[in-house]
């Protein structure tokens, strides 16, 4: 262990973002990283109809509870999650240990309703990390505080025996998950209703996770705010470290209705933009209930690796960047490197304009080939391209830079020459 993680119990009770060696030390992977795998899996998988069924539709408790006996997953399902993430280029995964729905996948002392207990006979946790491990992945716990499962998770918030009996179970949940797993890279808390910080203990909470776990990273969602923010279904670059969550279709859990999915493009585009602002993209699979991953979610994730493939270089790592947006283009930047993400392709020649730098090459990353470019002092035209774009769903050019890419609008509009011809 290194010295700064073994200063670990003082700086983590500091829960102010930035500025912290260790967790700048803590959160270098992460950073780098920039991809992962939401995956959202419980008893409402059984009903395909949203994992919030059982308080949209008002399910009563001892109904909902049979869903634990039916659900019935094939053996290490989890297998084909880490090995869908490991081929989209994805580099951790986080899967909901439990959902508002109280549902246990792991194996909890402090309750029956638990995979071990109920219908699957066997521990999903242990499959998952075990199966995330062997592609490489972080490893990521989603847990719910919210629960609509526990007695107290409601009366918590006006009786104070109510709440300690919750928090106790709470933190001791959290204790498991952080105690028989081994070594755990995020811990992604969800749902802090209906108590604040103070009600929760969550300055407790983190001391205990940090403590359990010094590498750890967790997120701003019991109240504190952790070591990252956590934009949902929404890209919004933050100053602090930020990771945006996001369905392929319209839900978290399975919904065999909901075909409104998000093409390869979109996803891409997505990623890309999360990269350009230096923050991490969590894309989510809601797999059935017998842990198969809904097809369209294989077809675009697949689709979307055979792009990080040939483009992740642009990805993984990517610095701030300046210039960051054309009506047809995206960027990212790493070193002197531009990457310029053409997504609308306009044919044999792609141009940029207010480049203040010296193009020193340019290449295609779908092929590896140079690329041939003109240089003037307002724009740059890289010619000779196909007509056709050369990568689905976006093509990269690659440009080398004599510096720091700079890009200067404003210049190109006031000192363009307005020498008409006309
Ligand atoms: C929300 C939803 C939940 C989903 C989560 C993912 O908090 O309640 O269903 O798990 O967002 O960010």
């Amino acid at each position: 262990m290194s010295a700064a993680a073994a200063a670990v119990p003082l700086s983590h009770t500091v829960t102010a973002a930035g500025g912290d060696a260790d967790r700048e030390q803590r959160m270098k992977w992460w950073h780098e990283a920039r991809f992962g795998m939401f995956i959202h899996w419980g008893l409402y998988s059984t009903l395909g109809r949203h994992e919030w069924a059982m308080e949209n539709e008002g399910i009563p408790l001892a109904e909902y509870e049979q869903l634990a006996k039916r659900f019935k997953p094939k053996p290490n399902a989890a297998r084909d999650w880490a090995r869908l993430a490991k081929q989209a280029g994805q580099k951790y995964m986080v899967m909901t240990t439990k959902h508002h729905e109280g549902f246990c996948h792991f194996d909890s002392k402090l309750t029956n309703y638990t995979a071990p207990k109920q219908g699957p006979g066997r521990d999903l946790v242990k499959e998952y990390v075990d199966a995330a491990r062997a592609e490489g992945m972080r490893v990521g716990f989603y847990y719910s505080l919210m629960d609509w499962h526990h007695p107290d998770g409601a009366r918590c918030a006006t009786d104070e025996a109510a709440r300690r009996r919750f928090v106790a179970y709470i933190h001791g949940q959290i204790r498991e998950l952080l105690t028989n797993y081994g070594k755990i890279d995020i811990l992604w808390y969800d749902v802090a209703w209906p108590l604040d910080a103070k009600g929760w203990e969550s300055e407790k909470m983190n001391a205990m996770v940090f403590q359990l776990q010094p590498e750890i990273i967790v997120n701003n969602r019991n109240q504190l705010e952790g070591d990252f923010a956590t934009p949902e279904q929404r890209i919004s670059a933050d100053k602090r470290a930020w990771e945006s969550c996001m369905t392929m279709n319209d839900s978290w859990g399975y919904q065999k209705a909901d075909d409104d999915w998000k093409t390869p493009k979109t996803i891409v585009r997505n990623l890309v933009t999360c990269a350009r602002d230096t923050g991490n993209y969590l894309l989510n699979i809601g797999p059935e209930a017998d842990g198969s991953i809904p097809d369209e979610s294989v077809r675009i994730l697949s689709w979307v690796g055979r792009w990080m493939d040939r483009n992740g270089v642009s990805i993984y790592q990517s610095e701030t960047t300046q210039p960051r947006r054309s009506a047809f283009a995206s960027f990212t930047r790493k070193g002197n490197t531009l990457y310029m993400h053409v997504y609308f392709w306009p044919g044999q020649t792609v141009a940029l304009g207010g480049l203040t730098n010296r193009v020193k090459s340019a290449k295609l990353l779908a092929t590896g080939q140079d690329v041939k470019f003109e240089q003037e002092k307002f724009r740059v035209r890289f010619t000779g391209l196909p007509e056709k774009a050369p990568d689905d769903p976006v093509t990269t050019i690659a440009i080398e830079c004599d510096g720091e890419p700079r890009q200067d609008m404003d210049w190109v509009r006031k000192e363009h020459p307005r020498v008409t011809t006309l």
